[in-house]
């Protein structure tokens, strides 16, 4: 076999290997945006995945899952912890959410890091065609490109981070941020969420590295100093299946399961939805303080109105994830000890992860949408609520540090830190008059639609393709 000319890396596969004692093993959707963007885009192309399956120790051959080509790539439980656990969700996560928790630097797992995305270039190169396009995707593959153009120069390689870039002040920390800098550049064109990423990472080039940059375009040089090819960096902010959430959303099933919702939940006059991984960086607790003082204040009554607030669980055997379970849990038990009657409770929380139809049923079951992430690249869920609002109703409450408030500007935007602010805002959001949540919400449909996930690919892989002919 030839190979293909379409390839995709990205640390986790769509789906996960699930292994129980007494019955076959099965796949299980994988967890967060980046899956949620890029499956709906793997199945409108021909192509292959190439990723991780999800099970420490256990090898894989390559198989055909919902119509796509799936390459796993195996991790060793030391990998996962050393890797995994370790580099990309101890190192970069915090370092890249602007040092919310802080970032741990081991030189154990940095070698771990740079094995791992070796691994990932190899089995990259020998899945891609003869001038294949490979898209490597996210902050734990950052090294794949530069390895990938040294095992195969024939190559068109992109590069699509999802999270934030931070800026070179806070970049600065990082150890091997050279290393970084020089695995990233190895792509053709690197793609951020915001333009203020892609400032950062070509600032952080210019400082680091002293990478000529002129119009978003890095002159890079090989090993022994001669030029190696330019490489571009721009801003393509990431979407969702804006067709596949909206035909959901008027499904018959879905609807009635968005009702019996309502009225599992006592019919209540408002229903507000938080929707998260389980993750420090999605302001949670900031959330969670807010609406315990509105019930404290009596702006909000335990009869009129109930938070819904789905958290998956995430990363459970990361020391910060497991803080912020206890954190999560505490303080729901709390308020809904001190708030809750017999009849009524103040926050049904849900560490769970469900499929997208039941949570197209929560969104259109729910009248308020929090999203109050302390950073976020994207979020997803933000937009996904927008797209299920078929009928014009309903109010988002947005923190301005995440990607969709560029795009989502007529959202109730708000700091989470402030808190005061969010009570505020909830309160208006609870209240809003159905003609301003009309405009609103039209608006911000109006964006979405023109701007689905498959637009998202089509830009950054025209701009691939463009770039690669000049060169
Ligand atoms: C975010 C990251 C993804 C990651 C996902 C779930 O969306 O950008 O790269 O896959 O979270 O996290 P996990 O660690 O479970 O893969």
């Amino acid at each position: 076999e030839g190979g293909s000319d379409f390839v995709v890396v990205s640390n986790r596969l769509p789906v996960d290997r699930i292994s129980t004692e007494d019955s076959d093993a099965g796949w299980r959707r994988a967890p967060g945006g980046l899956v949620t963007a890029l499956a709906p885009v793997m199945a409108t192309r021909d192509g292959a995945w190439v990723g991780w399956h999800g099970a420490p120790d256990e090898v894989l051959e390559p198989f055909h899952h919902e119509s796509m080509d799936l390459i796993p790539v195996p991790l060793s439980s030391d990998e996962v912890e050393l890797y995994y656990e370790g580099f990309s969700n101890s190192t970069l996560w915090p370092l890249y959410h602007d040092v919310i928790a802080p970032p741990e630097f081991h030189r154990t797992w940095w070698d771990s890091y740079q094995l791992v995305n070796t691994r990932f270039a190899e089995a990259a190169a020998q899945a891609a065609a003869p001038n294949a396009t490979v898209w490597v995707q996210d902050y734990q593959l950052q090294l794949v490109p530069q390895y990938l153009r040294a095992l195969r120069p024939d190559l068109r390689i992109g590069f699509f981070n999802h999270i934030p870039f931070p800026s070179p002040e806070i970049f600065a920390q990082m150890p091997w941020r050279k290393a970084i800098l020089e695995g990233l550049l190895g792509a053709d064109l690197i793609g951020f969420q915001r333009p203020n990423d892609t400032a950062n990472f070509l600032r952080s080039a210019r400082r680091f590295l002293g990478a000529g940059v002129k119009a978003k375009q890095v002159h890079v040089k090989d090993a022994a100093g001669r030029y190696s090819h330019i490489a571009r960096a721009e801003p393509f902010p990431i979407s969702i299946d804006v067709c596949q959430i909206q035909e959901l959303a008027a499904r018959p099933d879905i609807i009635a399961r968005s009702q019996q919702i309502r009225e599992d939940l006592g019919n209540p006059k408002t229903i507000l939805l938080g929707v998260d991984r389980l993750d420090y960086t999605k302001g949670i607790t900031h959330r969670l303080k807010a609406y315990g003082e509105l019930l404290l204040d009596d702006k909000v009554k335990v009869e009129d109105a109930s938070l819904i607030q789905v958290a998956s669980p995430s990363r459970e055997r990361v020391e910060t994830y497991k803080q912020l379970r206890e954190d999560v849990e505490g303080m729901v038990g709390r308020i809904n000890g001190q708030f809750d009657t017999i009849q009524n409770t103040a926050i049904r929380y849900l560490h769970h992860s469900y499929p997208v139809e039941e949570m197209v049923a929560l969104y259109l079951a729910a009248d308020v949408m929090l999203v109050t992430a302390l950073r976020d690249g994207m979020n997803l869920v933000a937009k996904e609520y927008v797209a299920a609002r078929t009928n014009n109703t309903g109010a988002l409450v947005l923190s301005e540090f995440t990607g969709a408030a560029d795009q989502l500007k007529q959202a109730l935007l708000i700091n989470p830190h402030d808190i005061d602010g969010l009570k505020n805002t909830i309160v208006r959001a609870i209240d809003l008059p159905r003609r301003e949540s009309g405009r609103r919400m039209r608006a911000m449909r109006k964006q979405i639609l023109a701007h689905d996930v498959q637009r998202w690919s089509d830009d950054f892989l025209n701009t691939l393709a463009q770039k690669a002919i000049r060169d």
